[in-house]
């Protein structure tokens, strides 16, 4: 298949582009208010924000810097076992500074409960969650988060920085994968 070939593999769009649109502004306007006179650091992770995280910090109307973190699960079982390491730290020490995490997606909520603690044990000045993406019926453990896009079923979904097998990343919309894809592999 070739990988331009969308329209076969892609299902029901959940968030068209307008849809993303208006959430990523929602949640900039939100973030704004709420730091208004601070300065914010975003801390993007890797790597399915980029897209999230570009929009995001140019709707704001407030300072802000970005940063990345790269992580990873340890194997095939890791959304039951709920190990994360870390592939590539932040530049940026975050003592004392107003950060806020940003995620495309909270799915068993392993990853962004261990960044928490990990970001948090740096002492940050503060430190917010914001994510486009939930999938509350796949939650496993509580994560508290302050800005949250839109909430989804328990389907795989691509576009807007989220892959199936690096693929579709660059989609403008979300949409479901067609479950025939990734059964055929
Ligand atoms: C996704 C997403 C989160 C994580 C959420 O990353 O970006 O980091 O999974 O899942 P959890 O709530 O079950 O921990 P993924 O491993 O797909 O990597 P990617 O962002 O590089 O595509």
């Amino acid at each position: 298949m070739h990988e331009n070939d969308v329209s076969a593999d892609i299902g029901r769009i959940l968030a068209p582009k307008e849809t993303l649109e208006e959430t990523t502004r929602r949640l900039a306007a939100q973030i704004s208010q709420d730091f208004a006179g601070k300065e914010v650091l975003l801390i993007g992770i890797l790597k399915g924000a980029f897209i999230f995280l570009a929009d995001l910090a140019r709707h704001l109307t407030i300072p802000h810097t970005v940063d990345f973190m790269s992580l990873s699960s340890y194997g095939a079982t890791a959304t039951t076992s709920g190990e994360v390491r870390i592939i590539m730290d932040l530049r940026t020490f975050i003592r004392g500074k107003h950060a806020i995490i940003v995620e495309d997606i909270i799915d068993t909520g392993h990853t962004l409960l261990y960044l928490q603690q990990l970001l948090g044990a740096r002492q940050p000045a503060t430190l917010r969650t914001c994510v486009l993406l939930s999938k509350p019926d796949r939650r496993k453990v509580t994560v508290p988060i302050d800005y949250l896009g839109l909430e989804i079923p328990d389907d795989w979904v691509v576009g807007y920085g989220l892959d199936y097998a690096e693929k579709y990343r660059t989609l403008p919309y979300i949409a479901v994968l067609k479950p025939s894809v990734y059964r055929r592999e």
